[in-house]
């Protein structure tokens, strides 16, 4: 997507710039520096000693995207790629299909760039969440149905309006805002790569470019490390990428969802054969975990990192501790 000429700076040149995802500007489809959402970004990596104890781990850390600017969750990296893409590409009107935190980032990100904004969403997500996207004034649709079905109306939208979905048509630029989490990652760690990341799942996007992002450090030499297992987390009640993953196939088996991880509950996901292939190829593997066990991590990331995240948070933790015990952390991993 990028000229094949780009010169990437080094981690100097990356250490004087503003603290956000921009840093990495040089890796993203851009030419220049793309002036909206500037804030998003470089959110912290916590260590977490008591959690690295619980999984019998020599550390572990939390890639906190949970303080996201500016809508809190680590959606607001893929629109704030999607949204300077959509205006780059003189497109005046965005939009998502939704599972309740992209509806947010898009709502967030498109009031402040002041473009029209429609925002599809199953009609049966957290009222907490749809207040988080109302409060901003989009353009809200609730549809009877799964995320799944919401998915397959903003397809024929785009089409038919000439829109950028961010989630659809504009998909490649979004796609590329996962990455700056892996960047952050091996920059806030000193540059290197940890052993292994567990990393929750819905269309399972953001593992395989996680995976994107530490081999074109590695590219780059930035970092030396080999690439880190990784593992994903799904809620057993929607977890098609695990059950791929666990099958040894190359087709996702699409499910209907039937979680309280609503925010994660994708029953046929994009990118699924893609995230399957990265946990395999770098010797990780996925884990589904029960609603109990999601909101018993809530809690435990919260009384154990002061971290209070909603159910993707907790079926990330749920499922560290569900790998943990599965046997295949080793006491030297970070
Ligand atoms: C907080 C959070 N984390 C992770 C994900 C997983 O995203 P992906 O669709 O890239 O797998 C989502 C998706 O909605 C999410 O809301």
């Amino acid at each position: 997507m990028y000229p094949t000429a780009r010169r990437f700076p080094s981690r100097a040149e990356i250490a004087a710039r503003a603290p956000s995802m921009w840093r990495y500007r040089e890796w993203l489809p851009f030419e220049g520096t793309p002036t909206l959402s500037q804030d998003t970004g470089f959110t912290p990596l916590v260590d977490a000693p008591r959690l690295a104890d619980k999984l019998g781990v020599a550390k572990l850390w939390i890639k906190n995207d949970a303080v996201s600017h500016p809508s809190l969750s680590f959606k607001d990296r893929v629109v704030a790629s999607a949204i300077n893409a959509a205006v780059a590409l003189g497109l005046d009107t965005v939009g998502c299909a939704s599972t309740g935190n992209l509806a947010n980032a898009v709502a967030a990100q498109a009031a402040r760039a002041g473009l029209p904004a429609w925002i599809f969403i199953p009609d049966n997500l957290e009222q907490a969440k749809v207040l988080g996207t109302a409060v901003y004034g989009p353009n809200l649709v609730r549809v009877r149905g799964h995320y799944d079905d919401v998915n397959r109306l903003c397809v024929q939208l785009a089409d038919r309006f000439g829109w950028g979905i961010v989630n659809v048509n504009l998909r490649g630029y979004y796609g590329e805002g996962s990455k700056t989490m892996g960047f952050e990652i091996a920059e806030q760690l000193g540059w290197r790569l940890p052993t292994a990341v567990v990393v929750p799942m819905a269309g399972g996007s953001l593992l395989t470019k996680l995976h994107k992002a530490f081999g074109e450090l590695r590219d780059a030499g930035l970092v030396s490390d080999e690439a880190p297992r990784l593992y994903g987390a799904q809620a057993s009640g929607c977890s098609p990428i695990t059950r791929l993953v666990e099958s040894g196939g190359e087709t996702i088996v699409p499910q209907v969802p039937n979680t309280i991880a609503k925010s994660i509950a994708i029953g046929n996901p994009a990118d699924g054969v893609f995230a399957a292939r990265a946990m395999r190829g770098t010797g990780g593997w996925s884990a589904a975990v029960s609603d109990e066990s999601i909101i018993a991590a809530i809690r435990l990331l919260a009384e154990t990192t002061g971290i209070f995240t909603e159910t993707a948070g907790g079926a990330t933790l749920a499922g560290a501790l569900a790998l943990a015990g599965q046997g295949r952390f080793g006491k030297d991993d970070d």
